[in-house]
């Protein structure tokens, strides 16, 4: 694939919101479209492509709006329908693209649809969710959210029968062997599509189907209805992205893409824990290790990468061994803790140390993928472990040191969650407006960083090969597309590090560091030797 004819999301950089949190416009202590709209401007210089909002329709919020009420219809703590027109068109009009969630597996139990099919069942809803007498059918299938969940099914009262549910027990799943379901949610797609934007993340794809016997992930009839509709997406839109949440190994996350007719994307779950493990242990080990399990994937597909998001840093895709290593180095406290997983931000997972910090991201950059920054990261926010759930990754952005954080003017008292004000992550001290003033703080080199990264397509489309991978402390990349290099260099430890290259195949081709411009001088038939100061990564073009 050639620069010039990459689908747009090849190269993107996205950028995840929760509403809720971003910015209050109504001073109501909740935020909403309206309060993001105002704060485009602000997404659009950070550099990034697109924006993934977090559920934002009709829910009891159990799951934080990943229980829907109603697909068609926006909660009215964020606003309207209108309301995100509007965000739509703003988005769009300032280059940026907007992709919602789209939760196919379950709904609330609150909606409509289950409310009628629990007590009528004769209606033709009764078949829209997984029923049973027992509760003893898919036994092999495991429990989601380990901390709350004793089953995966539960008793209702009212039909006299057992429903299936792979989250929360207010989260009844869906039937998608049902083809009504499966029409149902293709109205969805379409009503938000022709809403303008520009793609879903589709949330829990694993686990639409059930069957006997298997562990009920990734059935091939999952894969069926999946590729059904895409296949909807490609003749009825443009432009539009499918990204797939399975929280599952690369060689599983392979078939999502299918040949190119499923997912155009899918997060990379497991490499993710492993960028922390690498700088903990000043080992690059891991990452070698996951990237030789991460298969290749077809040509108009894009691998979707992060540090953080929304949910528990989760530890599925690791050993028991690595997973209660990871526990005791990075949540030494049990509150930190939950489920199979950290609920921790980025910021406080790396000693709030800059360079540790920019490390992480450029090393993410510096992989096959395209990233995804979660809101607040970029300034380094803190996070409240003693809040319920995941919601301690959840607080209010912080834009400036006055009331609320600048997030609302309403009490602080009737906020949907208490500002960071702890010692050495208060929104007094970290915060937007501090940190656009300051050219050497995390927000500015966040925005060069991602500056850079998207300057170079190479990035995004690039083949990548390990160097030096007996020097563990740091991890070499280079990257490759046609006859354009760049060597992404780590140094994972807090010693000064010398690496020695052989670059021969280069030889005599300036080596100059993307990040500053600053040249390096010319590559050597001899050995090339670099050295790295503590936790510092270089991004070097071999330029012909
Ligand atoms: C994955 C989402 O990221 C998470 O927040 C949610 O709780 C589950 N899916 C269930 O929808």
């Amino acid at each position: 694939m050639s620069k010039n004819n990459m689908p747009w999301y090849m190269n993107a950089v996205f950028y995840e919101v929760h509403i809720r949190a971003y910015c209050d416009s109504n001073n109501d202590g909740i935020g909403d479209i309206l309060g993001l709209i105002s704060k485009l401007d602000y997404i659009k210089n950070l550099g990034v492509d697109c924006i993934w909002i977090l559920p934002i329709y009709p829910s009891p919020l159990k799951d934080d709006g990943y229980d829907i009420a109603d697909y068609y219809n926006v909660h009215p703590d964020y606003g309207t329908l209108e309301d995100f027109k509007r965000l739509i068109q703003e988005a769009h009009n300032r280059g940026l693209r907007v992709i919602a969630d789209l939760v196919l597996n379950h709904t609330s139990d609150q909606h409509h649809w289950f409310q009628t099919s629990r007590s009528e069942p004769n209606s033709k809803f009764r078949d829209y969710y997984v029923w049973s007498d027992t509760d003893d059918k898919y036994a092999d299938a495991r429990i989601i959210f380990l901390d709350t969940e004793v089953s995966n099914w539960t008793y209702d009262e009212k039909a006299g029968l057992f429903f299936w549910h792979r989250f929360y027990s207010s989260q009844p799943d869906l039937n998608y062997d049902n083809p009504a379901v499966v029409e149902e949610m293709q109205r969805v797609m379409k009503f938000w599509l022709e809403m303008g934007i520009d793609g879903f993340r589709a949330d829990a794809v694993p686990y639409l189907i059930e069957r006997e016997g298997t562990n009920c992930e990734n059935l091939p009839e999952t894969h069926q209805i999946l590729k059904g509709f895409r296949t909807y997406l490609d003749e009825n839109y443009e432009d539009k992205i499918l990204l797939a949440e399975a929280n599952q190994w690369p060689m599983d996350v392979l078939a999502y893409f299918g040949d190119g007719d499923e997912f155009h994307m899918g997060f990379h779950f497991p490499v993710m824990p492993r960028i922390y493990m690498a700088l903990r242990k000043g080992d690059a080990s891991p990452i070698h290790w996951i990237m030789s399990q991460t298969p290749d994937i077809p040509d108009n597909t894009q691998w979707c990468t992060f540090l953080r998001n929304h949910d528990e840093l989760t530890l599925e895709m690791v050993t028991e061994e690595e997973r209660q290593w990871m526990w005791a180095e990075y949540a030494p406290d049990p509150r930190m803790r939950l489920n199979l997983g950290i609920r921790r931000r980025l910021a406080p997972l790396l000693d709030n140390d800059p360079r540790k910090i920019m490390l992480a991201n450029a090393l993410l950059y510096s992989l096959p993928g395209a990233p995804i920054v979660y809101y607040g990261d970029e300034i380094g926010m803190g996070d409240n472990i003693w809040l319920y759930d995941r919601n301690g990754v959840r607080t209010p952005m912080q834009w400036n040191d006055r009331l609320n954080a600048g997030f609302s003017e309403a009490k602080p008292e009737t906020l949907y969650a208490p500002v960071i004000d702890n010692e050495e992550f208060s929104y007094k001290v970290i915060n937007v407006e501090a940190q656009e003033h300051d050219p050497h703080s995390l927000l500015n080199k966040m925005r060069h960083l991602i500056d850079v990264r998207k300057l170079h397509p190479i990035f995004a489309l690039g083949a990548y090969e390990f160097l030096a991978k007996e020097h563990t402390k740091c991890l070499c990349i280079l990257r490759t597309h046609s006859d354009e290099q760049v060597l992404c260099l780590f140094n994972l430890t807090n010693s000064v590090q010398q690496l020695s290259l052989d670059l021969a195949a280069f030889a005599d081709r300036d080596i100059v560091s993307l990040i500053d411009g600053n040249s390096l001088g010319k590559i050597k038939l001899a050995e090339t030797e670099l050295e790295l100061e503590p936790y510092e990564f270089q991004w070097l073009s071999l330029k012909c």
